[in-house]
């Protein structure tokens, strides 16, 4: 829903507002603020950022961004996390290509999810994928484990070796969230310890969806109904 509020001349917290003002209306709670002293409802990265952007009102989108919008609720008790990069007003063709792959790459991902396969082959293709492009796959970030917990084991890293890693099993609940760069995979944290930006100052995108292995393959659970 946050989509259509994304325009040039909005600050990142009224979007962190708005989104907050629906997750109340539906019921639920933002389970980032208050995690480890997070202070905002939502997660807001713009461009060179990561993840983990901090929604301030001195932000203020601009034509020609990315950014990415990280919602992360609690339902009776139940964690639910996605996010997804949008294009503010006309993106360069080069950054609306660095978000057509990333999103790409989630469900490159989401394909390889199904009981008795390896957790290192949905990194395995989701960096097969991206590195054609010449783009870095962030390895200091991972998708996770969740439901009752935010962040639990197993961590999913969007970059592994074919076949490596435990087998996913019906009812496991965990996050895919490739974060995808122009340029190099290394990140740097800033002094307010939460916002990540890439090393080179380059471009950053990502998505993510919380699944459920089922018996026979997964279900997103962070779909609209
Ligand atoms: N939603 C992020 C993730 O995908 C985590 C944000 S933690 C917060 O795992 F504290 F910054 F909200
Ligand atoms: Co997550
Ligand atoms: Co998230």
């Amino acid at each position: 829903m946050i989509g259509e509020y994304v325009k040039p001349g909005i600050s990142t917290e009224d979007l962190d507002n708005v989104c907050n003002a629906f997750i109340l209306k539906r019921g639920g709670v933002s389970a980032c603020i208050g995690y480890h002293g997070y202070p905002k409802f939502t997660c807001i990265s713009i461009g060179d950022t990561v993840c983990h952007g901090i929604p301030d009102s001195k932000t203020i989108l601009k034509d020609g961004d990315i950014v990415n919008v990280d919602v992360t609720t609690i339902v009776d008790g139940y964690y639910g996390d996605t996010s997804r990069t949008y294009l503010v007003g006309n993106v360069s063709k080069e950054a609306a290509k660095l978000v057509e792959v990333a999103k790409k790459c989630l469900e490159i991902g989401i394909s390889e999810v199904r009981p008795g396969n390896r957790f290192g082959n949905i990194g395995y293709a989701i960096a097969n994928y991206a590195e054609k492009f010449g783009y870095g796959v962030v390895r200091d970030y991972t998708g996770h484990g969740t439901g009752i917990y935010f962040h639990e084991e197993p961590y999913i890293v969007h970059k592994a070796p074919k076949d490596s890693g435990a087998k996913m099993e019906a009812g496991m609940v965990f996050t895919i969230e490739p974060m995808i760069n122009l340029g190099t995979h290394k990140t740097k944290l800033l002094s307010d310890e939460w916002t990540v930006k890439t090393f080179d100052g380059k471009l950053s995108a990502q998505f993510e969806h919380t699944l459920l292995v089922t018996e026979d393959g997964c279900e997103i659970l962070t779909v609209a109904d």
